[in-house]
């Protein structure tokens, strides 16, 4: 019998994530010229195993996964309504991110794929991010991605399932990592994201004047450490002051901070989309992935820089902008059919760069290498 070309046959595909500290499984279909359809995404978090600790602890992170992993599988199977055998290929991320879990992850899926036969497809987790913006909107290549979360930060265009060219990042700390900082200087609940936006709304954005690091250079790379310094020591003024943080200063103080990471962000965007839209896209796409990306001021910044260059501005729907396995499902769907396949020599990479032309960013973020 002879299958239909590998660019449009129906696939069903399993995902496997847990490179950082969140165990996920997802189903994802894919029958074009039908859009994809996420048949199940399942993501357990583990924030209460770690919340004591004031971050990832790796150990307890790859064991819980090392639990866990086979009852996501098991609930994303029965989720969709299917058994193994209905699947075509299993996804799995191999990296980049905390050692143990992604072993996990592939180890589970190589077990998967030895008893079923399935084809296995290692997955970049960064790529799973890059590539969303065509599981939700079916955008054409190239588009100009910015990857915004508490362990990455860079901006990419992406012109196929496996081209990447990275424009710049964060020497640094990440712009999620520096808002989990700044709230835990601040003395809010983790994570910080949320807690610091929150305060930012009934806050003065212009009473405190921060750094913005980098935007004398002309690059599009970033720096994000100096800020959440400034902000300790804001903090210390305003306490050695009053005797103790006030309400209204410390509202004022995560308006300022957001507002700061909100302009480095929209000022490299900038940049970045002067370099993409040199490149000729036919209809230029500028998209976001990851947490911080859900950070309103961030939204809006990111969206009036996309538009003043005549840019389409996607941000995917939260639960796929954060980490999840539907991504890594999709991924797969996307190289598989440009007919990648991995075999059982598979190995966990802790660090894997998308663009392995560009030089290696500097800095190793909380929630593991970043790439
Ligand atoms: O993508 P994500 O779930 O995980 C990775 O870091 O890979 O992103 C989590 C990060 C955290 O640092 C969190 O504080 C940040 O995203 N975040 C936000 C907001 N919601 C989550 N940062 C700013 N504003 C938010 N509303
Ligand atoms: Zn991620």
């Amino acid at each position: 019998m002879t299958q239909p070309p590998l660019a449009t046959r129906p696939l069903t595909v399993l995902g496997i994530e847990s490179s950082c500290d969140d165990t996920a499984a997802a189903v994802v279909r894919h029958a074009p010229p039908a859009a994809p359809e996420i048949l199940s995404n399942l993501v357990w978090g583990q924030s209460a195993l770690h919340a004591e600790f004031g971050g990832i602890v790796p150990e307890i992170a790859a064991r819980a996964h090392a639990e866990k992993l086979d009852l996501a599988v098991e609930g994303a199977l029965a989720q969709a309504g299917l058994g193994l055998e209905a699947l075509d290929a299993i996804a799995v991320t191999a990296g980049p991110g905390l050692i143990g879990g992604v072993l996990s992850g592939v180890m589970l899926a190589k077990g998967l794929c030895a008893a079923t036969r399935l084809p296995l497809v290692g997955v970049n987790h960064l790529a799973g991010h890059a590539l969303t913006p065509r599981l939700t909107d079916a955008v054409g290549f190239p588009y100009l991605m910015l990857l915004v979360s508490g362990g990455h930060c860079q901006f990419l265009i992406v012109g196929g399932p496996d081209a990447y060219s990275r424009l710049g990042g964060s020497i640094d700390d990440a712009p999620g990592e520096a808002f989990d900082k700044t709230a835990k200087i601040l003395g809010l609940t983790q994570p910080g994201g949320p807690s610091v936006e929150r305060e930012a709304a009934t806050g003065d954005p212009a009473r405190f004047d921060l750094p913005l690091p980098l935007l004398d250079r002309q690059d599009c790379n970033m720096s994000f450490s100096g800020l959440k310094t400034a902000v300790l020591r804001a903090r210390d003024a305003l306490v050695a002051e009053h005797g103790g943080l006030r309400v209204r200063d410390r509202a004022d103080l995560c308006a300022s901070f957001q507002a700061a990471v909100a302009a480095v962000l929209a000022a490299k965007a900038q940049r970045a989309l002067a370099v993409y839209l040199r490149r000729e896209p036919d209809a230029p796409v500028f998209a976001v992935a990851g947490g911080v990306a859900a950070n309103q001021a961030v939204r809006a910044a990111l969206r009036a820089a996309a538009v003043q260059h005549g840019a389409r501005f996607l941000a995917p729907p939260l639960a796929l902008c954060t980490d999840n396995a539907a991504m890594i499902a999709w991924a797969g769907i996307e190289r598989f059919r440009l007919g990648a396949r991995d075999d059982m020599g598979l190995s966990a990479r802790p660090r894997w760069p998308l663009d392995t032309r560009a030089t290696p960013l500097l800095g190793s973020g909380r929630k593991g290498a970043k790439a």
